[in-house]
């Protein structure tokens, strides 16, 4: 199955926020109690090994995405004190405050844009980027990657989608989970009962933003194809865990420099981190 670069409903400007975050607010709640993630701990620590700081720099971090459950198991998991810095390129300002909130001493957020693409040197240790590579066009992935090279940062990125028809069916399965959800999501909001029970909108944003993002998502043959070019200053390891809920586990590549490679990037500007830990 070839990609294609198609476009998700929760993406667009007119999609109605109730339904793009009652969307995404349904995800959360499936990967929270499916621990979806606890098997980014691992990658997640052979990273670590390789960073010049105990430092995760989350990318792309939306919400926040997984880390109220992962950083708790990943601190778990780690002998040293593990600092996580939360960065988007549009920051949704209150939601990263409250992820804060759960560790501030330990997690903060940058309240201004951070370009994936283009990470400011200060931002310094491992880059993740959690169920959003697969919304890049190639030369972005690709520049993605080359930035964290550039840098000689560790990256790691995880993907639950996987581009097949078992995966696209599996999302015609998982999309009317929405119904039993919704009723269980805190804080209440009456507007995801409007777009779930009245207008089933948040059901199919879910069936058709899933199926088409399992379109989007790079494979494993691909992810080896981009860092092909860059293993003489970088190790790469493509790989694949099992989750709890989902068949199709969860992917992921992570590159970190090689012994002795080359210096770093020029110095950028500073960047000011906010809500707790730096
Ligand atoms: C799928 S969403 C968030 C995924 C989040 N990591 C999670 O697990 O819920 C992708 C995020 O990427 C951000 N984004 C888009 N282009 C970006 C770029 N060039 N650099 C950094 N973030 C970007 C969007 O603002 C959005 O919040």
């Amino acid at each position: 199955m070839r990609r294609r670069q198609l476009i998700e409903i929760h993406e667009q400007a007119w999609c109605p926020a109730a339904v793009r975050e009652g969307a995404t607010d349904c995800l959360q709640l499936i990967a929270v109690i499916g621990r979806q993630f606890r098997g980014a701990v691992d990658p997640l620590r052979r990273a670590l090994a390789h960073a010049d700081v105990p430092r995760i720099v989350d990318l792309g971090a939306g919400a926040g995405g997984p880390w109220r459950t992962l950083y708790p198991a990943l601190q778990e998991a780690t002998e040293r004190p593990i600092r996580l810095v939360l960065t988007d390129l549009y920051p949704n300002v209150s939601a990263l405050q409250a992820v804060c909130a759960q560790a501030p001493e330990s997690i903060s957020f940058v309240a201004g844009a951070v370009d994936a693409t283009n990470v400011p040197v200060e931002l310094s240790g491992v880059r993740t980027l959690f169920t959003s590579f697969h919304h890049f066009a190639p030369a972005t992935a690709q520049a993605i990657l080359q930035d964290a090279v550039d840098a000689r940062q560790p990256i790691a990125l995880f993907e639950q989608t996987h581009r097949s028809l078992a995966a696209m069916l599996f999302m015609v399965v998982l999309a009317p989970i929405a119904f039993l959800a919704v009723p269980l999501i805190r804080p209440f909001r009456w507007s995801r009962l409007f777009w779930t029970y009245l207008i089933p909108a948040i059901p199919f944003v879910l069936l058709f933003d899933g199926i088409v993002s399992c379109w989007r998502t790079y494979t494993a043959a691909e992810l080896r194809e981009m860092t092909a070019g860059m293993h003489e200053a970088y190790e790469w390891e493509v790989g694949r865990v099992r989750t709890a809920l989902s068949p199709l586990g969860m992917s992921y590549l992570i590159g970190y420099p090689n012994e002795g490679g080359e210096g770093r990037k020029k110095e950028g500007d500073s960047v000011a981190m906010s809500g707790g830990g730096r």
